[in-house]
């Protein structure tokens, strides 16, 4: 069934299993890992989940869903790609968790009135040129939820990165490589294609990705058009107010509990 649909899919960027291998090192460096369990704390603190089901959406490496595992929660983690997936079992097998791991696209995955709590975390929603297709990820997830469940999303906000586009930056990373970043916004503010060119040892390797850039009153919008009531949005795991200084776009919605 899952092979059937995807065929039918054209392929983009992130159907490319290079592209989050070669990129691993400097998406998840150990730090990252390091950082997961106090976030997943307060993330609960945000969500308040009624019960121990969680769905870790686009779970990667097990980053979230392995500390939550360790939070006492019963956790399936859904991702499309093989590499994360390998890191994401080896993660739980040395940390003594079990986790249900599914291999699915985000587009695919329902499993109705399954979960009390869903994640969506560090940017791993908007990938998709058609953009009818985030809002069934949506659906997908609200049909997912008990009632009473929430869903966290957590992305980096339009209005912060307007705060602090740049079209070219560059940085050398811990290990000396130099990444050198070219960012374009597109289609009226809707979109950001993004090349990220890593140079090591004088060679060069670039990698270009492209992604839906939401507003706090877009994703708000768009998480009340599928069912979601009571949406709020935060600015850090801390819960502050997204305002002026938000680093991050959080957005907690529920689905309406039974009356
Ligand atoms: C930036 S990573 C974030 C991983 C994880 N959520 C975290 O917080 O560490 C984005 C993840 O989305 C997954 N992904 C990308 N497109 C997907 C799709 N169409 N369906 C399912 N997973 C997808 C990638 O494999 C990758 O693990």
């Amino acid at each position: 069934m899952k092979e059937e649909i995807t065929m039918k899919r054209k392929k983009e960027w992130f159907d490319d299993d290079s592209f989050w291998q070669d990129l691993y090192p400097f998406m998840f460096p150990e730090k990252r890992f390091a950082s997961s369990p106090g976030e997943i704390e307060k993330v609960l603190a945000l969500t308040k989940p009624g019960g121990k089901a969680a769905l870790d959406l686009c779970c990667g490496p097990g980053r979230c869903a392995v500390p939550l595992a360790r939070a006492g929660f019963t956790v399936t983690g859904v991702d499309r790609t093989t590499f994360l997936l390998d890191k994401a079992r080896d993660r739980a097998r040395t940390q003594r968790v079990s986790v249900e791991w599914i291999q699915m696209d985000m587009r695919d995955f329902v499993r109705e009135g399954a979960f009390d709590l869903a994640l969506s975390m560090f940017g791993s929603f908007g990938y998709f040129d058609d953009k009818s297709e985030d809002l069934l990820v949506l659906r997908n997830v609200f049909t997912s939820l008990k009632p009473g469940g929430a869903f966290l999303v957590e992305l980096m906000g339009k209005e912060r990165l307007a705060k602090i586009f740049q079209a070219t930056t560059s940085d050398v990373l811990p290990d000396g490589t130099k990444l050198v970043q070219r960012h374009e916004i597109l289609d009226d503010w809707t979109r950001i294609r993004n090349e990220w060119i890593l140079i090591r040892k004088g060679k060069a390797k670039s990698f270009e990705f492209h992604h839906t850039v939401y507003s706090g009153q877009e994703i708000r919008d768009r998480m009340t058009h599928v069912g979601f009531t009571e949406v709020e949005l935060f600015g850090s795991f801390d819960g502050d107010c997204y305002g002026v200084g938000a680093q991050r776009l959080i957005a907690v919605a529920r689905k309406a509990g039974c009356s």
